[in-house]
């Protein structure tokens, strides 16, 4: 067993922390006061490789592993989760399932601008009805034979205004279940889309986060993953390595706390002394320590069965259960170590804790991932 770094994965750390320190805290307070989406530094995220990463050069992407991609969001999310979040869908959702279950048409049309950064993907699964409960797919892709027509709404949509490639995941076979879902490559441009408000969200609030509205939305078949009724598995497919990107987020989120945590209490006085040398602060320094590693090991290790061919099913929903339980759990210990700048701005710990929020509900919230692990874990 190897727990070294390549250099390969090392040189993308320090690309991604590099990109992160310098080039998005600068100005995160404000894009997340005023919900600036970051067109700038994803236009970055493009130059610098990390879109469609791990994408085979033959369809323009980078050809890294897993590893780096949740060594990668992991650094930007220490400084940044909106931008994280943009990479994870375009990376781990639209990319990887246009990569693995697309056709080379498919391929040359709508992946290749998705790996070289020229088009952003969004992921279309959840919906008002239809957030955890994803079978339940109200919205409708109607067959004519040539081409599907939809209509519906979808909700929580990432990335749903400034993407221009969506997965879409429709019905059309309502008495198959989830047996009837398909899963459709649709032009965010289509006629017949429009958009809801941008969602003023708790945290994260510079990703641009729309309800999707289907108007009689004409879609070719050709634009079709995979079989007919094939869209749930795929959706699910697609989920179990999202989570390693969500979980490598929340990872990132929590080391972006500690660091802080452990600056500012070795930096803080109280009672005479640097408040990290009262047992009260530094037992909470060691115990954020021990649950960032315990995450990371999972993290990548569902990341490294990824890369390996092996099943990581079970194993991305235990590293997202574990490592956004563990962001949460850290951001609010950093702000309560900072005390009343803890809750304001300025110290980032509080903007940390409410993006850790996030990373317990979507792609899959912390009782669904208890839902897939039991489920694995009885199968045994
Ligand atoms: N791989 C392949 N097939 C799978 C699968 C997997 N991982 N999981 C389920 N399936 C198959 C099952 O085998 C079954 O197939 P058959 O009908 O052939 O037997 C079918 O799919 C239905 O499966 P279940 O009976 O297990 O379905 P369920 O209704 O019990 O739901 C669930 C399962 C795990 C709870 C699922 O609904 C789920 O994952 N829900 C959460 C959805 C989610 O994560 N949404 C996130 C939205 S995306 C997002 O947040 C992106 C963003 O913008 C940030």
């Amino acid at each position: 067993m190897n727990f070294e770094l390549t250099e390969e994965q090392k040189m993308i750390r320090d690309s991604a922390r590099d990109f992160a320190w310098r080039e998005l805290l600068p100005d995160v307070l404000e894009r997340d006061a005023n919900c600036i989406y970051p067109a700038r530094h994803v236009r970055r995220l493009a130059e610098l490789g990390f879109l469609g990463m791990n994408i085979s050069p033959e369809w323009g992407g980078g050809g890294m592993d897993n590893i780096s991609y949740a060594i990668a969001i992991e650094e930007i999310s220490k400084c940044d989760s909106s931008v994280a979040v943009i990479l994870a869908v375009h990376n781990s959702l639209d990319c990887y399932g246009i990569e693995c279950y697309g056709t080379d048409q498919q391929k040359e049309k709508f992946l290749r601008p998705l790996a070289t950064g020229e088009k952003i993907g969004a992921f279309l699964l959840s919906e008002p009805e239809a957030g955890s409960d994803a079978t339940s797919q109200h919205t409708m892709a109607v067959d004519h034979g040539d081409h599907y027509v939809i209509n519906g709404v979808k909700n929580w949509i990432t990335s749903a205004d400034k993407g221009s490639t969506y997965l879409l995941f429709a019905q059309t076979n309502p008495e198959l279940k989830s047996r009837g879902i398909n899963a459709l490559i649709v032009d965010r441009h289509s006629p017949g889309i429009s958009l809801g408000p941008h969602e003023d969200k708790m945290g994260m609030r510079s990703s641009d986060t729309h309800s999707v509205m289907f108007t009689d939305v004409i879609v070719p078949k050709e634009n079709r993953i995979g079989e007919d009724g094939f869209g749930f598995k795929f959706a699910m497919k697609l989920l179990e390595g999202g989570r390693i990107g969500i979980a490598a987020q929340a990872l990132g989120i929590a080391e972006g706390a500690y660091e802080r945590a452990l600056k500012y209490s070795k930096e803080r006085k109280a009672f005479g002394t640097q408040i990290i040398n009262h047992q009260a602060i530094a037992f909470k320094i060691a115990e954020m320590a021990t649950r960032i590693e315990a995450a990371r090991h999972l993290v990548y290790k569902a990341a490294w069965l990824k890369d390996n061919n092996l099943p990581y099913g079970m194993e991305s929903a235990m590293a997202k259960l574990c490592a956004t339980d563990t962001a949460m759990w850290v951001t609010t210990e950093a702000v309560q170590i900072h005390g009343g700048y803890g809750y304001v701005k300025e110290y980032h710990v509080e903007r940390l804790m409410r993006e850790a929020k996030l990373t317990q509900i979507y792609e899959g919230t912390s009782e669904i991932q208890h839902i897939i692990i039991s489920r694995a874990v009885l199968k045994h």
